[in-house]
C-alpha cells in the first residue's frame, strides 16, 4: 500500500482533535522538562522542538523554554504559528536542516518515528548534535521500539468539536502491521469516520515507520557523540524508554 501521510497534509485540520494538547501533551512535556533539568550541565533557557508537528509540545514547554520548532509539513507548521504566536516555525527535514546556531537542548519529536532505517536514524541525530550546545540534553522517546511492538494493536479515539452550531465528530481507528518482522520497519492504517454537519466521511491513511531494538537506538546515539542516560515514561496503560542524551562538554 502506498504512504500517504494525509494527517499531515490534507487531513492536517484533524490534527488538534488527536489528543489533547493541554492534558496528554502537558503530561510528557513535565517529563522532559524534568530529564532537562536533572541532565543537563548547563543552564536550560532555549528549546529546539524538532518535528514539532501541530505544536502541541511546544505550547506546553513555552512556558519554560524559548522554543523554536522544526517540520516539515507547512500545514503542520501553520498550526504550530497559530497555537504558538510566541515561537518561531521553520520548514526542514530533520535528517538535512541546519540552522546556524545551538540550543540548550533539543527534543526529538514523533517524527523521529518516519525514520526508516539507521541510516536515516543517524542522520536525524546528527541534526540534534549539530543543534546543541556542548552540556545540553537531546530527549527522544522512541513511539515503538521491536521490544514493545503488537503486531495488530489497533486503537480508536473520537474526538468531537462544535462548529457553527453543528458537531464535528471524528473516530480515529490506527491499526499497526509488520510485514516482515527481519526488517526495520513497520505499518500503520488509519481509518477516519468524519461527520461533518451529520453527513459522514470515510478518508484512509497509511504509513511506514521504523521499528529498532533499544541496543540500535543506544548504538546510533553513542556513534552520533552522545552520553546516553535512560529512563521510563509511563503514559496511562503503556510505558516508554525515554532517552536523555548529553553532548560533551
Ligand atoms: C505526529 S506529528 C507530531 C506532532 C507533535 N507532537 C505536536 O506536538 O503537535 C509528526 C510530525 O512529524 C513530521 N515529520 C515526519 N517526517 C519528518 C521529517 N523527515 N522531517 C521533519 N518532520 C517530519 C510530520 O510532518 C508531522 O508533523
Amino acid at each position: 500500500m502506498k504512504d500517504t501521510c494525509r494527517l499531515f497534509t490534507d487531513l492536517a485540520w484533524l490534527w488538534p482533535l488527536w489528543g489533547d494538547a493541554a492534558v496528554e501533551y502537558a503530561h510528557y512535556c513535565r517529563h522532559v522538562a524534568a530529564l532537562v533539568d536533572q541532565h543537563s550541565t548547563r543552564p536550560a533557557a532555549t528549546l529546539l522542538n524538532i518535528g514539532c508537528g501541530g505544536g502541541k509540545n511546544a505550547f506546553n514547554l513555552e512556558r519554560r523554554f524559548d522554543v523554536t520548532g522544526v517540520d516539515l509539513s507547512p500545514e503542520m507548521l501553520a498550526q504550530a504559528g497559530r497555537l504558538n504566536p510566541g515561537c518561531s516555525f521553520v520548514l526542514g527535514d530533520v535528517r538535512t536542516f541546519r540552522l546556524g546556531r545551538t540550543f540548550d537542548a533539543v527534543l526529538m519529536d514523533y517524527a523521529i518515528s518516519w525514520m526508516r532505517d539507521r541510516c536515516d536514524l543517524g542522520a536525524a541525530f546528527r541534526t540534534a548534535h549539530a543543534h546543541l550546545a556542548p552540556g545540553g540534553v537531546l530527549i527522544v522517546t522512541p513511539d515503538a521500539t521491536v521490544e514493545t511492538f503488537e503486531q495488530g494493536r489497533t486503537t480508536a479515539t473520537r474526538a468531537t468539536r462544535m462548529e457553527h452550531g453543528q458537531a464535528l465528530d471524528v473516530v480515529f481507528i490506527e491499526n499497526v502491521h509488520d510485514p516482515d518482522p527481519t526488517d526495520e520497519q513497520y505499518e500503520a492504517t488509519v481509518v477516519y469516520l468524519i461527520r461533518d454537519h451529520g453527513r459522514l466521511r470515510v478518508e484512509t491513511d497509511h504509513w511506514t515507520l521504523g521499528l529498532f531494538a533499544l541496543d540500535t537506538w543506544r548504538e546510533v546515539l553513542r556513534e552520533t557523540g552522545f552520553e546516553v542516560h535512560e529512563s521510563r515514561y509511563i503514559a496511562g496503560d503503556d510505558a516508554y524508554t525515554t532517552f536523555a542524551c548529553v553532548k560533551p562538554r
